[in-house]
């Protein structure tokens, strides 16, 4: 099994039409209907969305200005008032949903809970009181470092319903990286619990929120609400730390949702780019409320008896807006799972999808190709029956893995949605519409209605059939990032000023290169930046690299990606080390435990190679193409011929 390159992705011509019965009962049942949507938006994107906002959500009042676009600022449904959580929770209680499901919660060590829509708006009422009564207002950031429960969900909701701005942190990074997150947003109060599961260990959530903030490094945080999980011992700090137990239990469960202006921030969430530190994305609340509702609506092809289950974390964007805030605007089930694949449990997933007749299944290629390896018996023991659609996201889907999920999983019955967006597009960009787009194994297909994306070059002009480019959107859309927390300037330059369209227009490019074929679908090749997609996992290299040399034994740390059967890249790094220190099996062990401090396990290196210099360019630039070449034992592609000294990758060539 391979990544997809060009050459596989050319040659995949095997076009899947929708199932018949899948077709005749969808929402947009036929190419005919997505086509007269897609022409109907792009004649007139403002109008398209005005009318869904309209239909599809509760506006406490009326917005003046559908779009204002002064690029790269776009303000939508400028005037109105909304609150996410009014249209998530409070307009389904008038229904007959007031009694459904709206999240049910399979937890890790085999507990279980669910909660309708009457008990969720209870819990996130009180938890709103309680974070009110913590002293945290409209407008201020609010950190969220959960594990997968419920409660990470509620607080979400929570912070949502007061106006205030949450900044969710994935429970897997470290202590480091949680402080430079609270104190980028400067978070007053941080949510988190005693600890959490993975992979059959615990994990110390409060313990490293203590880390982070010793010594007041993260001086804005005056709280800290925990939630007990594992029970495990930790230190609750006197006059800062208060458990939800005590809080959350004793507060009022009446809390009328905040009206907020259309344009104010919902949440900021943190993300790798090629440069500097990670960058707070910013999303506003009814432009997002809108996308990810119309998005999850026709998307998933939501049907009022679905059980649907998206397995990412709610601390990546896919958690934000399709565990959480896309189903509960629809009044969906949404299930949310504490647990990972694992070998002293392979099968989990799969008893998951039996033991609740989950109807939508949405995972990642990296979780498919773990599957594969497990082998066809896990999925086979299982009833999987109820399943009718599938989906992925996350990194490119390589056709075998599409046509083994396609076969194994999906028994030839169900569609495959593979869904291209980014934390900064707040929603899906590129997709099948499951009962309408013919699906070819490794393509993201077409662009959801009212979105203009197009592959071009550096000037704007757009590739051939085939010819690959810069993936681009040309026009605003309700949900894409307004800006990054506290940088503007970094916003414009990194988003907007990459492509220059000789007409002075603005294209949103944020790091894919692409192809579109003779049919109009496009192929996402995968990031031409440095940046690099382990597991679905975005991690900027330069970021590895700060982190490697604030070791004492490093002198310099180039790392770049390469291709890897399971989890699509691996981390490779090429490291300089200062005198004194000995390259080895020991200290790339202490290297790897470095990088797990300082950013999380989740980029640790997976292979390293010492050495006495890295290949450079004669004014110092460290050539990466050569790097990447080198790490996955290609040879060396293209121009050498600025190599300041060509015996470097003779050394390098050899390994360690
Ligand atoms: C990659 C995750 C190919 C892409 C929602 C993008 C994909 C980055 C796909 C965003 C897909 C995501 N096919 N590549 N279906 N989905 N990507 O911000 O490189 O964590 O730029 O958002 O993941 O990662 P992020």
């Amino acid at each position: 099994m391979t990544q997809p390159t060009i050459e596989s992705v050319l040659n995949e011509n095997r076009t899947f039409a929708p199932p018949e019965a899948f077709a005749s009962d969808a929402t947009i049942g036929s190419m005919d209907k997505y086509q007269e949507l897609y022409d109907r938006a792009a004649a007139d994107p403002a109008k398209f969305w005005a009318e869904l906002a309209e239909s599809e959500l509760h506006w406490f009042e009326k917005w003046h200005t559908v779009l204002d676009w002064q690029p790269p600022v776009a303000k939508w449904f400028d005037g109105g008032k909304i609150n996410i959580t009014y249209n998530c929770l409070d307009r389904h209680l008038t229904t007959a949903r007031k009694n459904k499901a709206a999240i049910i919660w399979e937890g890790e060590p085999g507990d279980s809970r669910t909660y309708t829509y009457a008990q969720l708006h209870r819990e996130v009422c009180k938890a709103a009181n309680a974070i009110k009564a913590m002293g945290v207002k409209k407008g201020d950031r609010v950190g969220v470092y959960m594990p997968m429960v419920p409660e990470a969900a509620i607080a979400m909701l929570a912070c949502a319903r007061i106006g205030a701005v949450h900044s969710v942190v994935f429970g897997g990074f470290s202590a480091e990286a949680l402080r430079d997150r609270l104190n980028d947003g400067e978070a007053k109060l941080v949510i988190t619990a005693d600890g959490g599961y993975r992979k059959d260990k615990t994990i110390p959530l409060k313990s490293a929120v203590d880390a982070a903030l010793a010594d007041n490094a993260a001086p804005s945080v005056t709280n800290v609400l925990v939630l007990k999980r594992t029970g495990q011992d930790i230190n609750m700090a006197e006059g800062r730390d208060v458990w939800w137990h005590d809080l959350v239990d004793a507060a009022s469960a009446d809390c009328p949702p905040e009206p907020m202006d259309s344009e104010d921030m919902l949440f900021v969430l943190y993300t790798s780019g090629s440069t500097g530190k990670p960058k707070g994305v910013v999303h506003t609340t009814g432009g997002y409320n809108l996308y990810t509702h119309v998005t999850t609506k026709w998307t998933f092809d939501l049907k009022e008896t679905d059980v649907y289950w998206c397995t990412a974390d709610v601390g990546w964007i896919t958690g934000h807006s399709y565990i959480v805030y896309g189903p509960l605007s629809n009044g969906a089930t949404s299930l949310m799972y504490e647990g990972v694949p694992r070998p002293s449990n392979p099968g989990c997933f799969w008893d998951v999808v039996e033991k609740y007749g989950v109807t939508i299944f949405y995972t990642a290629p990296t979780a498919i190709r773990a599957f594969i390896k497990m082998g066809d018996d896990l999925p086979n023991a299982r009833d999987l029956s109820s399943l009718r659609l599938l989906g992925t996201v996350g990194e490119p889907i390589n056709p075998e893995a599409w046509m083994w999920y396609h076969t194994v999983i999906g028994k030839e019955r169900c569609p495959i949605i593979d869904t291209w967006w980014q934390t900064e597009t707040g929603g899906f960009m590129l997709t099948p519409l499951p009962g309408a787009t013919p699906t070819k194994p490794g393509s993201a297909t077409k662009p959801f209605p009212g979105i203009l994306a197009e592959i071009v070059d550096l000037d704007g002009n757009p590739a051939a059939a085939d010819e690959g480019g810069y993936l681009v959107v040309k026009y605003p859309w309700p949900s894409m990032m307004r800006t990054v927390y506290g940088n503007f300037d970094r916003f414009r330059r990194t988003y907007w000023e990459h492509i220059q369209p000789k007409d002075g227009n603005y294209m949103y490019f944020a790091g894919d290169g692409a192809r579109k074929d003779k049919d109009g679908y496009f192929w996402v090749m995968g990031r031409v930046d440095d940046v690099i997609n382990v597991s679905g996992h975005r991690l900027g290299t330069m970021e590895i690299e700060s982190a490697l040399v604030s070791h004492p034994a490093v002198a310099e740390a180039a790392v770049v990606g390469k291709p890897d059967d399971l989890k699509g890249e691996a981390v490779v790094a090429f490291v300089i080390l200062d005198g004194g220190f000995e390259g080895g099996d020991d200290l790339a062990k202490e290297l790897k435990g470095h990088v797990t401090k300082e950013i999380g396990a989740i980029a640790r290196p997976d292979e390293f190679r010492f050495a006495d210099d890295l290949p450079k360019t004669r004014s110092g630039k460290i050539m990466r193409r050569l790097l990447r070449n080198l790490a996955s034992g290609q040879e060396i592609a293209g121009d050498t011929s600025t190599l300041q000294d060509r015996s470097v990758l003779d050394k390098l060539r050899g390994g360690a």
